[in-house]
This record gives C-alpha cells, sequence and structure tokens, in this order.
C-alpha cells in the first residue's frame, strides 16, 4: 500500500534548503502527491525526454504515442518530417488518438470528431460559428529532437540547450550508426515505487556487486576504476582497432549549463571471454555501424538528465523510468539492433533480452524495497558513496529545477 505525505508548494523551497548534499533526498520528495505534480510539470515538463526511435515513423502516416504522468504526444512522420504533437484536442480536450501506435491520414477525435492533419493542422470543425478559424486551432505543438535516429521530446516552452554538448557527443558515437538501429523489442516494468528512485538506482553501480549477479560476471562497471585499470587500457587498443573513439565526455552536473543539457560518454571493459552483454559472452547480433570487430567494451550514453542508453558493439539498450503516479513509475527497456538484422538468423531474442531483462528484473525489487523502507514514518536521509555521484549530479539539478519558477506557475 502506498504511503503518501501531505506537503504544501510553498513548502517545497524550505524543504529544498534542508537538503544536505551527498544525502539522500527527504522523505517528502517520494511520497508527497504535491512534490509528484511539481515534479511532472517543472522538472518532467522542462526536459528532453527519450520516446522513441525514427525507425517506428519509418513512412509518412507513421505515428506512435508517448506518455508519462497525465501527457500524452504523438510522433508522426508528415510529408517527410517527424512532428510532435500534444494529444489533447482542441475543442474540449479529449485524448486526439487512443491507438499506440499505426499508420494515419489523419487524426479524428473520438468525442465529436474533429480531424486533424497529421502535421496537426485542424481540417475543420463541425457546425463552428461562421467566425471559427480551424488555422488557431492546431493540435499544439511539441518540440522534438532528433540525435542520430534518436528521438526527444520536450513539453518545455523552451527546451534545455543540449545542441552544443549534443555536437561533442555526435562524432563519438558515430561509429554506431544509431539512425541505422531499429528496435527489436520493449519492455514494461512496473514498479511501486517513486520514479526518482528508479532514476537513482540506474545512475549508480554501486548496488551491482551486491543485486547483479549475471550483469557483476561479465560488467566491470561494478568495480572501483582503479581496479579495472590494466582492463581498460587493453580494451582500448582494441577500440581504437575496432574503429571507436575512446574519449569519454561528462558535461554532468553542475557542469551542464542548465538541468537538462547534461551529456555523458564513457566506454568501460567487460571482462575477458565476454565480447558483448551476453550470457556466453559470444555475439548476440552483427556488429553496429562502422565497427570492425568486437572490442569488448560497453558505453554508458546519457542524454538530458532522463535518458540512459548501453551501447554493445552489437545491440543497444535504452532504458526509461517514467512516472505514473506518485509511487507508480515503469522501468521501461528497450532493445535495438541493426535496422537490417533479420530475427532467428541474425539475432534471437531469447538471448538478446536476456541480461537486461533479468537485471530489470532485479531492479524492480530493490527499487520497490527501497520506497518500502523510505516510506517508513522513521526514514532519513543517508550519506552516498562514491560511487553514487550521478545521483549527486541529479539531486544537484532536480532541486535547481523545482526551485526556478515554471512558466506555468
Ligand atoms: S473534444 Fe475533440 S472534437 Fe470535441
Ligand atoms: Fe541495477
Amino acid at each position: 500500500m502506498a504511503s503518501t505525505t501531505t506537503i504544501h508548494p510553498q513548502d517545497l523551497p524550505a524543504l529544498i534548503d534542508r537538503q544536505q548534499p551527498g544525502y539522500s533526498l527527504q522523505r517528502p520528495f517520494y511520497t508527497s502527491p504535491a512534490i509528484y505534480q511539481q515534479d511532472l510539470l517543472r522538472f518532467w515538463g522542462e526536459q528532453w525526454i527519450w520516446a522513441g526511435h525514427s525507425s517506428q515513423v519509418r513512412n509518412n502516416g507513421d505515428f506512435f504515442l508517448f506518455e508519462f504522468g497525465q501527457e500524452s504526444v504523438i510522433i508522426v512522420r508528415s510529408e517527410n518530417e517527424i512532428h510532435a504533437h500534444l494529444n489533447v484536442c482542441r475543442h474540449r480536450g479529449s485524448r486526439v488518438c487512443l491507438q499506440e501506435s499505426g499508420n494515419a491520414r489523419s487524426f479524428v477525435c473520438p468525442y465529436h470528431a474533429w480531424t486533424y492533419n497529421t502535421d496537426g493542422s485542424l481540417r475543420g470543425g463541425r457546425l463552428m460559428p461562421a467566425d471559427f478559424n480551424p488555422v488557431q486551432n492546431s493540435l499544439l505543438p511539441v518540440h522534438l529532437l532528433n540525435f542520430q535516429g534518436l528521438l526527444f521530446i520536450s513539453l518545455a516552452s523552451e527546451p534545455p540547450p543540449i545542441d552544443q554538448n549534443l555536437k561533442k557527443l555526435a562524432p563519438l558515437t558515430a561509429p554506431f550508426e544509431l539512425d541505422n538501429l531499429k528496435i527489436v523489442h520493449q519492455a514494461s516494468y512496473p514498479v511501486p515505487a517513486n520514479w526518482k528512485l528508479a532514476l537513482e538506482n540506474y545512475l549508480e553501480c554501486y548496488h551491482c556487486a551486491t543485486s547483479h549477479r549475471e550483469y557483476s560476471k561479465s560488467h566491470s562497471l561494478k568495480d572501483p576504476e582503479a581496479m579495472t585499470a590494466d582492463l581498460l587500457a587493453t580494451m582500448k587498443a582494441k577500440s581504437v582497432a575496432a574503429g571507436l573513439p575512446v574519449d569519454e565526455l561528462c558535461i554532468c552536473g553542475s557542469d551542464a549549463e542548465q538541468p537538462g543539457s547534461e551529456v555523458y560518454y564513457r566506454r568501460y571493459p567487460l571482462f575477458p571471454g565476454y565480447l558483448t552483454g551476453s550470457q556466453s559472452g559470444e555475439p548476440l547480433a552483427p556488429l553496429l555501424g562502422t565497427l570492425s570487430e568486437f572490442d569488448g567494451g560497453a558505453t554508458d550514453i546519457q542524454i538530458g538528465v532522463l535518458n540512459s542508453f548501453l551501447a554493445y558493439s552489437d545491440h543497444v539498450v535504452g532504458y526509461r523510468f517514467i512516472p505514473r503516479d506518485v509511487q507508480t513509475t515503469d522501468i521501461q527497456t528497450v532493445w535495438m539492433v541493426r535496422a537490417d538484422a533479420t530475427r532467428n538468423r541474425d539475432y534471437e531474442l531469447q538471448s538478446l533480452k536476456w541480461l537486461w531483462h533479468i537485471t530489470t528484473l532485479d531492479d524492480e525489487r530493490i527499487i520497490r524495497h527501497n520506497q518500502a523502507g523510505v516510506n517508513s514514518n522513521h526514514y532519513q536521509p543517508g550519506p552516498l558513496s562514491t560511487m553514487e555521484w550521478g545521483i549527486v549530479d541529479f539531486h544537484h539539478n532536480y532541486l535547481k529545477a523545482l526551485n526556478q519558477r515554471s512558466p506555468r506557475d
């Protein structure tokens, strides 16, 4: 049973002031419905959020919905351009599109049949007054960013300025040819916990050694960097030979111009015998992009605060932690391989998803227990370890965003 805390928005500044840096957040941040609403408005409403991949909208009319909190966005290709529209009718506010994905020539509101073109413009409404102007009643546009085929949306009036940082990231990710991927599986793992506990769990690997037996067998990230220096040097030599840059990029936390413009890229070694994140260590799919061989590494990529990817040599896994309610979050895991790979010939789905399916189940369990403990009336914020620097950065930006006045206040 979810435990909630009553707090009023006017109490928020004092609560933010009381938050000790380097500690987990105070209880109301994980339990208060009022803070959850502020999270949606001031944080999620102001960020870039990874919605999907351009391969989902290859042809004109192809669309899919992306939803979080109480928001729903239509991502659609119209006249060879990808658009994002708020899925809210301009008549009396009904959801317009109820289908998760498909191909449409137009979107017809199920309530009174106002009909929108795929570019969002309104064709017309029945029996409207003579002075009714359809041009003023298009679906509200939503910002869309296409980074090498990864599609991000933002409901902010001015989304975080991430372009300059993405320019620095672009050459590092170029060899993977992310735009030449396709989604072959996505799964949702609902967890009865606040979205911040789910995200924080992903932002640290302090828990990996204790909670992820399978992952820890093959991935060195669970160990402090000093312990893996030799492995890293060996991998880097192979990365160069495979055609992958070995630079690292971390424009994180207070270095980012504004919460939401963070970019992170780091490749780290798998243990000897593992070419990719597979059970056997053997390849799972054809090499990505321009890679000429397996270097035995995996790259953590973060774009903005909320969007994380793990790029192996032969597949990419994307992660999102979608808020549904104050203590309900969907952990979404998305598996991508080369667009031209064929199932059962070039990859086998069960093997491909094995690691991150069981690892996400582990995460669901530990996040659930984390929320149960935080719900105790006697929970107190605890000190973070040196391996939890990602959480420190997140808290910095999260609290800063919550402290800023939203244009919708
Ligand atoms: S609410 Fe959409 S047509 Fe009336
Ligand atoms: Fe984990």
